[in-house]
């Protein structure tokens, strides 16, 4: 039996909820040879009426502009793969904060590296999932890899492939004591965290790297920076050297799996008064209690399942 199955009765797969025991694939499956692959993360958060699922519909966007960047070609519209969410995490009937993870990928047929002929697949997985990093605060490295530039990897897309990038980096961090890694672009200005956008506050401006300086392009990045303006505090787009993060007042991360996560502690250096700082304990509270439902303002980020 999967471990996984011990949290999760029911998968998506091409189009069928299948018990998840069954959800399984061949190894000389194409995308696990050569990450050929495109994937989301997306969370679904209790609230105190029912479960939400917190921009369900920009992630699925976001996973068929990848696809098509990869040029991978599906068979499912935004609003099938929303109405497949919804359907899995309901015959699961979770009730409690959940992750979900769609994935387009090449299935078997050859190992060529031409995929022209070959079968696009897709699967939705969601299971219950608490902190992915400590909300309290963290310690990173700057990695010794440099983020994959976009002139060698379309790292607008959300592909397997390229995660090895992280991979790397974040175990380099993490076998040196450290909590997670930041990545520098291929010109040496702050990319991003293993997977997690970055910002920084300095003079009480919150700054974070454009997508220019090989980023994902973050839906929670988008959305604390909505957040942030809206809290009538300036936001820039712009490249970050990095010594301003040593300097830095404070120093975040943004990320479906990461939420808002202080970082205190950079290489060797204590940040700002080395505990989660003001605008960065003010911008978390706010987006705890728009993602659960208790912000109308809000509201139309989220998708309700039940
Ligand atoms: C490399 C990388 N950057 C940034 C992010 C943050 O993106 P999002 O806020 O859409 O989850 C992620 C997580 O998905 C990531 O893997």
């Amino acid at each position: 039996m999967s471990v996984w199955c011990n949290k999760i009765r029911y998968i998506w797969l091409d189009g069928k909820i299948i018990n998840c025991e069954d959800a399984k694939i061949h190894v000389l499956t194409h995308a696990l040879h050569y990450g050929t692959a495109v994937f989301e993360g997306i969370r679904g958060y209790m609230g105190v009426d029912n479960l939400y699922v917190f921009r369900l519909t920009d992630h699925m966007a976001r996973l068929l502009n990848s696809a098509k960047i990869i040029g991978l070609e599906l068979a499912y519209s935004i609003e099938d793969l929303v109405n497949a969410t919804l359907e899995v995490i309901r015959a699961n009937n979770y009730k409690e904060d959940i992750y979900i993870r769609p994935i387009v990928f090449v299935g078997e047929g050859s190992l060529s590296l031409n995929i022209a002929n070959l079968p696009v697949r897709v699967a939705i997985a969601a299971f219950p999932f608490g902190h992915y990093l400590k909300p309290s605060g963290i310690k990173a490295k700057i990695a010794s890899w440099r983020r994959v530039p976009s002139v060698s990897m379309p790292i607008m897309a959300k592909a397997s492939g390229i995660y090895l990038n992280s991979v790397i980096s974040l175990s380099e961090a993490l076998r040196l004591g450290f909590d997670e890694a930041i990545l520098l672009d291929i010109r040496g200005y702050i990319s991003e965290g293993s997977g997690e956008n970055i910002f920084i506050v300095r003079k009480g401006e919150v700054s974070t790297p454009p997508i220019t300086a090989s980023i994902l392009e973050g839906i929670t990045r988008d959305s604390v920076i909505r957040i942030a303006r809206d809290l009538d505090l300036k936001v820039y787009e712009r490249d970050i050297i990095r010594e301003e993060i040593y300097t830095a007042d404070e120093v975040f991360l943004t990320g479906t799996a990461a939420e808002i996560t202080p970082v205190v502690f950079v290489d060797n250096h204590v940040i700002g008064s080395g505990e989660p700082g003001p605008i960065t304990l003010k911008l978390q509270k706010a987006y705890d209690k728009i993602v659960r439902g208790l912000d109308e303002k809000y509201k139309h980020w989220l998708t309700a399942v039940y």
